[in-house]
């Protein structure tokens, strides 16, 4: 067989051959490209042959030697990494345990207290969080000296006009009013913001979710056996609430509302030992703010309340200093995992 042959022999030999494992590849390039392999014994018979055949026949030996280590080389990538691919593809496996999320403290109250006053038949509204003077303020009976209009409390983003950050959802309910006929009958949650020192009880970034219940004779009472439902669903069956009174500017009467402490009355930490915990503001609405809405105080009547999302979060999780929540570490917000 002449030199050109052999050539072509191996090329076509090459063309039909797989290499898969590392072994395979040790064989090839023994088999091949060793000192002792086929392509060195092919050179050494081409510096044997005739001068005017060793054009063609050079050509052809070097394209079988780029073929062979081409394919040494492919193979060489493929499987360094390809006995583990190997692996990976094998579909028997158990799958990879990705590490689970859990949700925030925050979602997790929001969605619960949501879900309670849904089932009362209460809407969600949602509004900016850059507000005007007008749905912050005015609107609800803040009088134009009020402290909570000064720089102290409120982050203001220009002044005259007044644009600012709301400091509490109630601005959401300002928006509702002016846009629906009573009933009306929605609750309102939402990032607020003001100007406070950062401490283990208060932030300068919160969330509320406020309600908002307004139709013909609406009464303390029916505000009173609303929120006493939601206690019970939200701390349990055996809670009792109690109503302090309280001022606002917006609600006339205002009361804060008290829950009883898990303690069970007899006085712990949480409760400072005094049975009770603080929950929320509430009250009726204050003719001025139905009226400034466009809604005839005469003919409608409603309650209002308003609670920190936070805060409902430390007491129900037992989370002793509020900047825990924004750090997001992952050791913390781990512990909430198992409740999806
Ligand atoms: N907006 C009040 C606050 O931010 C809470 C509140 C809402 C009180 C509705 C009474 C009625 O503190």
């Amino acid at each position: 067989m002449s030199l050109q042959e052999k050539i072509e022999q191996i090329y076509q030999e090459l063309e039909e051959t797989k290499v898969k494992n590392s072994a395979e590849i040790e064989e090839f390039r023994l088999k091949y490209l060793s000192k002792k392999g086929l392509l060195n014994d092919l050179f050494e018979e081409f510096k044997t042959i005739a001068v005017e055949k060793k054009k063609e026949t050079g050509q052809k030996l070097n394209a079988l030697k780029v073929k062979a280590t081409q394919l040494f080389e492919e193979a060489k990538n493929s499987t360094s990494s390809g006995d583990e691919q190997h692996t990976a593809n094998d579909l028997s496996l158990p799958g990879e345990i990705l590490p689970l999320g859990s949700r925030h403290p925050v979602s997790l109250m929001i969605r619960d207290i949501k879900d309670i006053f849904l089932r009362l038949g209460f809407t969600i509204s949602e509004g900016p969080e850059i507000e005007d003077d007008w749905h912050v303020f005015s609107a609800l009976n803040f009088p134009p000296e009020h402290p909570a209009r000064d720089m102290q409390d409120t982050f203001f983003i220009t002044k005259d006009p007044d644009i600012l950050l709301r400091t509490h959802t109630s601005s959401i309910q300002v928006r509702v009013m002016e846009k629906q006929k009573p009933p009306i009958r929605t609750i309102c949650p939402g990032r607020v913001f003001r100007n406070e020192a950062i401490s283990a009880r208060s932030h300068c970034i919160f969330h509320q979710i406020e309600g908002l219940y307004i139709d013909r004779n609406v009464s303390f009472a029916d505000l009173k056996q609303t929120l006493l439902f939601f206690a019970k669903e939200m701390f349990g069956e055996e809670t009792q609430i109690r109503l302090r009174p309280s001022f606002f500017p917006f609600t006339e009467p205002s009361a804060e509302m008290d829950v009883t402490c898990t303690c069970g009355g007899k006085g712990c930490n949480l409760c400072k030992h005094t049975g009770w915990l603080e929950v929320m503001g509430c009250g009726m609405v204050d003719p001025n703010v139905l009226e400034a809405c466009g809604i005839d105080s005469k003919e409608f009547s409603g309650y209002a309340f308003g609670m920190g999302v936070e805060r409902m979060a430390m007491l129900r999780y037992n989370i002793k200093d509020i900047r825990l929540i924004f750090e997001n570490d992952v050791r913390f917000l781990k512990q909430f995992s198992s409740n999806l």
